[in-house]
């Protein structure tokens, strides 16, 4: 069957809700009908400084989170990138076909390089699209499930995968994204036009799916929302209260609009110790899970070497068909 390839960076303690309902439940709901490659970009996230104890510990903090959320290891192929070189060789060959100029108009990398300046910020920061690119275009991969932020990297991919064919002959799948419109840019809960980001300008705006039940529902009270009192769906005007309606409909498989009817002579009070409610349902069973899995790491070890594998005998195949059209003579 046709492939789905999506990664996720192993930057923080916990994923957040922006992750979760823009990118992870999708991963999930996809395996049923895709052959699907899911991994942990631990390259991508040494593009800023990272700690190494830690760096190793949200790998698999990581791994385990995708895991309990229902990616299942004997249908899906989860991995960690460094563990399959492939990645790194290709994307040098698609630095090579890519403009400096062309580059430099990434916004997510103006953005973060803006933050340290251009001194601070590494080559590796400039060259994280082409590493991306990379990722997707070694597996030929259908879809590629992110949120609303990765739009431009992946038609960047696209490019690159059209330019690289017309250059050398066919030999990448030009891949589509999926972005589920409704749930592709999760907000900030104190700054409801900005998304939801583990760099937020403060810790009240950011749910951790890892953290205590109680600690979330105290920054769903603390959500900004606006100064009437009518709860319905209208992202501009209203943007707080329509953040925490997708939340909460994301959550609890509801419409938006028939959450809409139910509030109707409601307050903001009720959405928001509803939205609370359905958040902690979900979280605490799913931090049990995390809990089981990296209680044994050596079993999540495992799971990653093995999907390692299985994602090494594609990705090699690929790159041996790139370095020989490329004109790299054959490994001896
Ligand atoms: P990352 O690790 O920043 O985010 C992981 C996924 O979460 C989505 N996301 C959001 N969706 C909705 N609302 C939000 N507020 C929100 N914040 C984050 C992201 O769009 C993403 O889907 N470059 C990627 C990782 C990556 C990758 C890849 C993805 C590396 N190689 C190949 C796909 C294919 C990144 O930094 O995502």
């Amino acid at each position: 069957s046709a492939r789905v390839l999506s990664g996720i960076q192993p930057t923080a303690d916990s994923f957040h809700l922006g992750n979760l309902l823009g990118a992870l439940r999708q991963w999930v709901a996809l395996q049923d009908d895709f052959d699907a490659f899911y991994f942990v970009p631990d390259l991508h996230a040494i593009t800023l400084p990272q700690e190494p104890k830690q760096l190793r510990a949200r790998t698999r903090i990581a791994a385990a989170q995708i895991l309990a959320l229902g990616v299942d290891p004997s249908r899906s192929t989860l991995f960690v990138q460094s563990q399959v070189p492939e990645h790194a060789q290709l994307a040098w060959v698609l630095d090579c076909i890519t403009g400096f100029g062309e580059a430099s108009r990434m916004t997510q990398f103006k953005d973060k390089s803006s933050k340290n300046g251009s001194e601070q910020s590494s080559v590796g920061l400039f060259a994280y699209p082409m590493l991306m690119a990379a990722d997707i275009l070694l597996y030929r991969p259908a879809l590629v499930p992110v949120g609303e932020d990765q739009r431009q990297h992946l038609e960047l991919t696209r490019d690159l995968a059209q330019r690289f064919n017309s250059r050398f002959g066919k030999t990448f799948v030009v891949p589509e994204g999926h972005i589920v419109k409704e749930t592709a840019k999760i907000y900030d809960l104190q700054d409801p036009t900005s998304k939801m980001s583990k760099s937020a300008s403060t810790p009240a705006g950011l749910i951790n799916i890892l953290d205590e039940p109680k600690v979330s529902a105290k920054k769903i009270r603390s959500a900004v929302t606006d100064n009437e009192r009518e709860i319905r769906f209208d992202p501009v005007e209203k943007a707080g209260v329509s953040n925490l309606l997708v939340i909460q409909s994301a959550l609890s498989n509801t419409p938006v609009q028939t959450l809409v009817e139910n509030y109707e002579g409601k307050g903001y009070g009720d959405l928001k110790s509803d939205t609370a409610d359905v958040l902690t349902e979900f979280v605490v069973p799913l931090k049990a899970k995390v809990d089981e899995f990296l209680a044994d790491p050596a079993e999540l070890d495992r799971i990653l070497a093995d999907g390692a594998e299985r994602a090494r005998s594609i990705a090699s195949a690929t790159l041996a068909q790139v370095y020989d059209r490329v004109g790299f003579l054959a490994p001896s």
